[in-house]
């Protein structure tokens, strides 16, 4: 239990603040590996940009593919027959006196994976298709570092930026949580999230696209709503709720006089470069089975209880916890470093950051 009690305790203040409904959870121990690898952004390559904190199936690598993944020998996540990798870019805490950066935990990962939409049965529409094997997707957009839609304008651009939000819980009356886009400036000494929805339509025949997002879509209003005609097929819509570990740090800066000391890997210090990845490494069959026999609202399945569906055999979190690999890549990513592994200045926007090789690496 022990490596997912952050998570978990913040399970019943997620739930007040909206995360209804979900179908079930995948809970996640600590990260299988942190590293500079990205099977879809940069597939074969070892180093890629920036570090991931990585988790699900045994066999992520730079050039992981579904069958590969399926050869997982274990999965640092909780159902035994998803062999999938979940991954986001690492969080580092910039220490605000020495400049250096050390890694952020996070206490596991949630993936909650939602009926949502106007395809759900639930709803009236045909249902909803398991990941096909070879599929893959990313949220969210790593040169971004500020807001730039109108709210609510509800093209795709703008549903990918509302897609990532914060959440920064305080404990004391006059101290005010923040549920927003963007990361936060106070301290979050009782709990601090990074919420990414996925895409949740499909186009019902590629695996990937060029772009790694244009072959899904999000639902018209991320959490519900219906697909655009282009996208016609609906999967379930996955949710990734990261606990990071901000309150190890909170005696090493002062809110109000140091800025956010907190930036992600890929040397974002404001937020909005958050993004998440998914890798299918599913047995097809058996999340198929629980889309469509596991959503009993006479049953606790219909309450996202995840152990309620016969289809999943499930592991201990002492058993997850202990899946871990080897980098592939060798290089520091934790302990004191002086930079961001990798070419990763720190670029705070407002406009869209540059992105670096290691060979063409601008002094900083
Ligand atoms: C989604 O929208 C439908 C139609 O308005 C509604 O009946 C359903 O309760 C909504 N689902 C969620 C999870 O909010
Ligand atoms: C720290 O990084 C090194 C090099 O990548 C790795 O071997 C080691 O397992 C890491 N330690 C932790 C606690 O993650």
């Amino acid at each position: 239990m022990l490596p997912l009690s952050p998570a978990f305790t913040l399970l019943a203040v997620s739930l007040f603040f909206g995360t209804a409904n979900a179908w079930f959870r995948l809970a996640c121990t600590l990260p299988l590996v942190r590293e500079r690898i990205d099977p879809i952004v940069s597939p074969g390559v070892a180093p890629a940009n920036h570090v991931h904190s990585v988790h699900g199936g045994s066999n992520f690598a730079p050039s992981s593919t579904y069958d590969s993944l399926r050869q997982s020998s274990c999965s640092s996540c909780l159902i035994t027959q998803d062999k999938s990798n979940y991954w986001f870019p690492t969080l580092y805490f910039q220490d605000p006196k020495t400049k250096q950066f050390e890694v952020v935990p996070n206490g596991g990962l949630l993936v909650y994976y939602q009926n949502r939409g106007t395809l759900d049965k639930i709803n009236g529409g045909p249902g909803l298709k398991a990941f096909p094997a070879g599929f893959r997707m990313i949220s969210g957009n790593v040169k971004s570092r500020s807001q730039k839609y109108p709210p609510n304008q509800g093209t795709q651009a703008e549903l990918a930026e509302r897609a990532v939000k914060y959440i920064c819980l305080r404990y004391s009356a006059g101290k005010a949580d923040y549920e927003g886009y963007g990361f936060p400036t106070t301290d979050c000494e009782a709990g601090f999230q990074a919420r990414i929805h996925m895409p949740a339509c499909w186009d019902g025949k590629n695996v990937d696209s060029a772009d790694h997002t244009s072959h899904v879509a999000y639902l018209s209003i991320i959490d519900n709503g219906s697909c655009p005609p282009t996208h016609p097929v609906g999967l379930m819509k996955l949710f990734y709720e990261i606990t990071w570990d901000v309150t190890t740090f909170a005696s090493r800066w002062k809110a109000g006089t140091d800025k956010w000391p907190f930036v992600y890997a890929d040397g974002d210090p404001t937020g909005f470069s958050a993004h998440g990845d998914f890798q299918n490494g599913w047995d097809i069959n058996v999340l198929q089975n629980a889309i469509d026999q596991c959503n009993n609202p006479n049953d606790q399945t219909g309450n996202g209880i995840t152990e309620a569906c016969k289809y999943f055999v499930m592991q201990s979190a002492a058993d997850a916890t202990k899946c871990r690999i080897n980098p592939h890549v060798s290089e520091s990513t934790n302990g004191t470093l002086a930079r961001l592994p990798g070419c990763n200045p720190i670029q705070a926007g407002p406009s869209d950051a540059t992105l670096y090789s290691d060979s063409n690496c601008p002094a900083h």
